[in-house]
């Protein structure tokens, strides 16, 4: 292992007390910026302390630096980020981890450099060697339902043992507990907490009644 990569395993422990924060990452895409500090409450009155913002709509920058700003005991992320520039961007709104969908080398150099814990995702082995080589000690498995569920995460985990996984895309309330049974897995991340119904609505309660059921699922750790 390079030196390089030795001082990227520093980043081993900011990630996995990020993920350790809740047994669910809301990622939600907020389209507008006035719903994110009421939907950030909402997650926290449910007892879920971190929310990743995509940055799949023009809100998400001054979403982020909303929830910053007003919710501090929530943690904030940004999510969908492929580029340096994103990642800068996100960083500037006060973003305390980033998320990639796949593999982004470069948001990887960008976050490294800023400190800022980093989550990408992978879904096959040879992505998630990549992965490993490159110093990453967490990554998301995407999307986790279509590509095999639990019993993929436990195989992939057989390969990579030095490896926590994230399983997100497809996962729900109902198929979240098997997933969270495995060693392996310190949370999982979905939507079904702030459907897009429910922000269009401005549905708070909801949210903060599925929050609750879902910080409820920290039971299932072994
Ligand atoms: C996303 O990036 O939107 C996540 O994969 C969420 O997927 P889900 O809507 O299936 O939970």
């Amino acid at each position: 292992m390079t030196a390089e990569l030795l001082a990227a395993s520093a980043d081993f422990t900011d990630i996995l007390t990020t993920l350790g924060l809740s047994p669910v990452i809301p990622v939600v895409t907020i389209q507008r910026e006035t719903d994110a500090v009421p939907l950030a409450e909402a997650l926290l009155r449910g007892g879920i302390p971190i929310i990743e913002v995509t940055l799949r709509s023009s809100a998400a920058l001054g979403a982020i630096e909303a929830i910053r700003k007003d919710c501090p005991s929530m943690c904030v992320g940004a999510g969908t980020l492929w580029t340096p520039e994103e990642t800068l961007q996100a960083a500037s709104a006060g973003a305390e981890f980033i998320v990639s969908p796949g593999i982004a080398d470069a948001v990887q150099d960008v976050t490294r450099s800023l400190k800022l814990p980093y989550l990408p995702g992978a879904q096959t082995a040879s992505e998630f060697a990549h992965l490993v080589r490159r110093g990453i000690k967490a990554a998301k498995f995407l999307p986790a339902g279509p590509a095999g569920g639990p019993a993929a995460v436990a195989a992939l985990s057989a390969v990579f043992p030095e490896l926590a996984f994230c399983p997100t895309g497809g996962v729900s309330a109902t198929t979240a507990p098997a997933y969270l049974k495995l060693a392996c897995v310190p949370c999982v991340g979905g939507s079904w907490l702030t459907t897009a119904p429910l922000l269009a609505e401005r549905n708070w309660k909801g949210v903060q009644e599925l929050a609750q059921r879902a910080s409820q699922l920290a039971n299932y750790k072994p």
